[in-house]
């Protein structure tokens, strides 16, 4: 099969578009033509040897890649929950494996849902890393109610956008931070304030909020912890915040670490066929695209998701 692989850690130059051997079902896996794969940052700073590296169970030949969409090919032994034509999405063989960026992957059934019938291939295949994040930081740790506020930085990126609609669908109030050519497009996902970072300090605007989802870390982080009303809470899935900040502002803060949750999956995946949940691809490249998709993400400016297509 074509695949992308790295034979060291590296920078785009390390990306190869090679032949590999197709994958094999084992038990409780399933085979899956991949018709996209998502592309989150995790994948590049992997590859430079940071990111999830060291956690890799057998990091070369390594075939960057966790979020795919395609379809069912092949089941291994003893899975009862998929069917050969089955279009299914997931976030697999997370943080260990990889594997998306090929024309096929095998990964454990529970990896998998069904795919939306809502979302294409492209958009599916941007789903599940990026959402399963958002729930993870917005419900797991924050427990976001409804009626609370929440300012997401970073509101328009991949995990941004989609904790904007999983927040709005919580019934919060929801102040996210882009740039200006952004603001249209916050509006129309549900954002109530839209700050524009490079013109207004969002300290200004934000006030009293009782969740912060720090999706940028740094000194954007340094700056959010005035913003918390007492007793709130700081989900960063960047950066660790410090203990004693949070100590001093008398609010609490916690890193995220997304990790795979089949019933969560299902839930967002669910709520993207009731159309409460889209994906907005910013582009699909073709896989021997795979350095310049890359590139683009490492701008750090990509509105919702990219993705490579791997037929
Ligand atoms: N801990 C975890 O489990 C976990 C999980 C997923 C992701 N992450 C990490 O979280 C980060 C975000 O992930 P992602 O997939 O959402 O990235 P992404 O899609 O690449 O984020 C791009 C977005 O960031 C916005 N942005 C850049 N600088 C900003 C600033 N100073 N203030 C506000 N917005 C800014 C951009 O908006 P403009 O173009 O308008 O500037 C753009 O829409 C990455 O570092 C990723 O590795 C961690």
């Amino acid at each position: 099969m074509k695949a992308v692989q790295i034979h060291e850690f590296g920078g785009l130059d390390s990306l190869r578009i090679e032949e590999a051997p197709a994958p094999e079902p084992r038990e409780g896996e399933v085979l899956v033509r991949i018709h996209a794969a998502g592309i989150n940052p995790v994948d590049w700073k992997t590859c430079a040897g940071e990111g999830v590296a060291s956690r890799l169970e057998d990091p070369f030949p390594f075939i960057p890649g966790w979020d795919v969409s395609g379809v069912v090919e092949a089941l291994g032994a003893g899975v009862s929950d998929f069917q050969v034509g089955d279009a299914v999405c997931g976030m697999v063989r997370w943080h260990w494996g990889g594997g998306g960026y090929a024309e096929y992957v095998a990964a454990p059934a529970a990896d998998l849902v069904a795919k939306p019938d809502t979302l294409d291939d492209p958009q599916a295949a941007g789903l599940p890393l990026a959402a399963l994040t958002a729930w993870q930081a917005l419900f797991d740790t924050a427990e976001l109610q409804a009626g609370q506020t929440v300012l997401i930085h970073a509101a328009a990126g991949g995990v941004g956008h989609l904790a904007v609609q999983l927040a709005t669908w919580k019934g919060a109030q929801v102040i996210g931070t882009a740039s200006a050519r952004n603001r249209a497009f916050l509006r129309e996902l549900g954002v109530h304030r839209v700050i524009d970072y490079n013109e207004t300090r969002f300290e200004e605007v934000a006030k009293d909020v009782a969740v912060v989802l720090d999706c940028v870390g740094g000194e954007v982080q340094e700056r959010s912890w005035g913003v918390l009303r007492p007793g709130g809470m700081l989900a960063s899935i960047r950066g660790r915040p410090n203990a004693e900040q949070a100590a001093a502002h008398r609010v609490r803060a916690q890193h995220v670490s997304v990790r795979t949750d089949p019933p969560q999956l299902r839930a967002i995946a669910d709520l993207a066929n009731q159309g409460r949940l889209r994906v907005h691809v910013h582009e699909t490249l073709p896989l021997d695209q795979v350095r310049k998709a890359h590139e683009m993400s490492k701008t750090g400016h990509i509105r919702g998701k990219l993705v490579l297509r791997a037929g």
